[in-house]
């Protein structure tokens, strides 16, 4: 059934991995690469909620890679953060010794371009000069047996000083500081990290001596406490007990950075979200610092969905979460490149993830057809000769689709779109629909429609808990649409058994799905098997009388049968098995679901 500008749609999980494994059209305007231009801004797009921003590192920022970067920034963000440049060992790297050239280059370039910037980090125990930590021998203080007073108040004196010099240097520049970053244990029996040499130095009082010092600083400045997990359970407790413990002590903390280094699967939205009511509750703003999400075996496609619904809640708590930034530009820069977490692939090229975030009312795939194309139409060549964007078109004046649709042989719709050809103009009339180059003759279109309407559509399991019948075991022919995969309607008499829909309406059908024997808990979900249905079809009717095949399977070993469907009209469905197993004369046969998946027609 895959054929090669086959496409279909659908709004499952399970479809989406489906489509993912045959592909994805990533191709922009006439098949050239997408202009950042061209493509919608995020900036503009969340502009009411949050600032939408991204980390940037000099390493992407010199050389070509810039180049890529610079316009993708430009277009999309509304805040920058340095992703290595602003940390202690950067600014600081020997007592005294401030290099603030990368850095400024950076704050310039924001600047520039009217973005806000983020400072991250005044306090950190990792990429932090160890010099920080040695006394006048030279030795690592946090190794002494005895620490003395002395130790405690040159580090003080240091950090202190660090956070005087690099917050004066940018002044008003940076708006918003990480002022400490992942100070929280990940263990439990400590609040504090033991591992940190400012907690091994100077106790819990360091937190306060930070943001005191950064607060005295420049008041203008929004202070937060970074960290990552902040959201996680195992983690929450401490790190709201600390907060508290701070503003309790009237330490001047605005803010908690959630760094969202997150994955497809994960902390569910559901616990974030409490996080996020919780830390709101401490009176605090909250940034989303440094979001990334691998990939990690899934699909693009279910990132991009991830993406959509962390997306959705952040958007919910817009009262509170003020900005979100974003932890690199392309994949291929990324500090996880292994994982491919970002918006952009290596290209600069948006990845669904990107057209996820674009409306995150609607699939990915629907915002993409909207800013690029919908059906992009081939010569008998393979050539393209045009494409077209969602929306009616009439056909009368030969120009106005902008090529000949008399010699098109092939078409390739986006996922979840639908292009109807009607016999009359303003799409009225007969109506002729295809997701797919299959049975599609533009020669013939060009001659029988005068107006055509690309659309997109969602489609659902439309046999879902439907009336039933069947030639044998009636009575639990419902258990094959109950959506529960562990009851099944199981027949063992004499083939050939059916079972039968009713969709109690007019539907246009694109995919079936049946899940047979090795799915049920007796055979232990195997992907393969014997005593899966052997030889069987789909058949449709108007009337549930007349029935007609519209898909026919043989020799069938696979416990799923999922299989794409050239668009179809039907009231009624019927799964039809001439051959219960591939075991000869075993006549059992086991379904434990039937679906159907279809868009109602007006
Ligand atoms: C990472 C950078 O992305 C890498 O380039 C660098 O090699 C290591 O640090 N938590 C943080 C960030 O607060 O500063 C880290 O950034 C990622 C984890």
């Amino acid at each position: 059934m895959k054929r090669r500008f086959r496409r279909i749609f659908g709004i499952t999980l399970l479809f989406l991995t489906l489509v993912a494994a045959i592909g994805s059209v990533t191709v922009l305007g006439q098949g050239g690469k997408a202009q950042a231009s061209e493509l919608p801004s995020l900036r503009e797009i969340y502009q009411d909620y949050f600032e939408i921003g991204a980390a940037v590192s000099i390493a992407g920022w010199s050389s070509k890679t810039f180049d890529r970067h610079r316009e993708l920034i430009e277009h999309h963000f509304s805040s920058l953060t340095a992703e290595n440049e602003m940390k202690p060992e950067a600014l600081q790297p020997g007592p005294g010794n401030f290099r603030f050239t990368d850095a400024d280059r950076m704050v310039d370039f924001a600047v520039e371009q009217g973005m806000k910037v983020r400072g991250h980090t005044l306090v950190w125990h990792a990429q932090t000069g160890d010099w920080f930590f040695r006394d006048g021998k030279n030795q690592l203080i946090y190794e002494k047996d005895v620490i003395t007073e002395a130790d405690r108040q040159l580090v003080i004196d240091r950090l202190e000083n660090h956070i005087e010099v690099v917050m004066e240097h940018f002044g008003d520049k940076v708006y918003a500081w990480d002022v400490v970053n992942e100070a929280v244990s990940d263990g439990g029996g400590a609040i504090h990290r033991p591992d940190s040499p400012w907690f091994q130095i100077l106790g819990d009082d360091f937190m306060k001596i930070a943001f005191t010092k950064a607060h005295e600083v420049n008041p203008n400045v929004k202070l937060f406490y970074n960290d990552y997990n902040p959201e996680m359970a195992y983690k929450r407790g401490r790190t709201i007990k600390m907060l508290e413990d701070l503003l309790a002590d009237g330490v001047p903390v605005h803010g908690i950075g959630i760094q969202g280094h997150w994955s497809v699967d994960g902390t569910t939205i559901k616990e974030i979200e409490q996080a996020i009511r919780m830390y709101a509750d401490l009176g605090l703003e909250i940034h989303i610092t440094e979001m990334d999400v691998g990939m990690e075996g899934f699909t693009e496609e279910q990132q991009a969905e991830r993406y959509r619904e962390l997306f959705q809640l952040f958007k919910k708590h817009s009262d509170v979460i003020t900005s979100v930034t974003i932890w690199g530009i392309t994949d291929d820069a990324s500090w996880r490149r292994d994982e491919n977490p970002l918006l952009f692939d290596g290209n600069g090229e948006p990845k669904p993830a990107f057209w996820a975030l674009v409306d995150t009312d609607k699939p990915w795939y629907v915002n993409k057809a909207e800013y690029t194309n919908a059906v992009e139409f081939f010569n008998s060549a393979g050539e393209m000769v045009g494409a077209l964007k969602p929306g009616d078109y009439n056909l009368n004046e030969l120009d106005s689709l902008g090529f000949n649709l008399a010699e098109v042989t092939g078409l390739q719709v986006e996922k979840g779109h639908l292009i109807t050809f009607f016999e009359q103009e303003g799409q009225q009339g007969t109506a002729w629909h295809f997701i797919t180059t299959e049975d599609f003759a533009g020669g013939a279109m060009a001659t029988q429609a005068k107006s055509l309407s690309i659309a997109s559509i969602e489609t659902d399991n439309i046999a879902l808990n439907k009336p039933t019948k069947a030639n044998v075991l009636g009575e639990r022919a419902h258990r094959a649409v109950d959506g529960e995969k562990i009851s099944s309607w199981s027949p063992s008499a004499e083939p050939p058994y059916w079972l039968e829909v009713d969709l109690e309406g007019t539907y246009l059908l694109s995919r079936w799905v049946v899940r047979l024997h090795g799915t049920g808990p007796l055979a232990g979900e195997v992907e393969e098997s014997p005593f899966n249905a052997a030889d069987f079809s789909l058949q449709i009717s108007d009337d549930g009388v007349n029935w007609q095949d519209v898909d026919v399977v043989e020799g069938n070993t696979a416990s799923i049968c999922d299989r794409d469907l050239n668009l179809v009209k039907a009231s009624y469905v019927r799964l039809y098995v001439t051959r219960p197993t591939s075991v000869d004369r075993n006549n059992s046969l086991a379904v434990y679901e039937f679906e159907v998946y279809g868009t109602v027609l007006d």
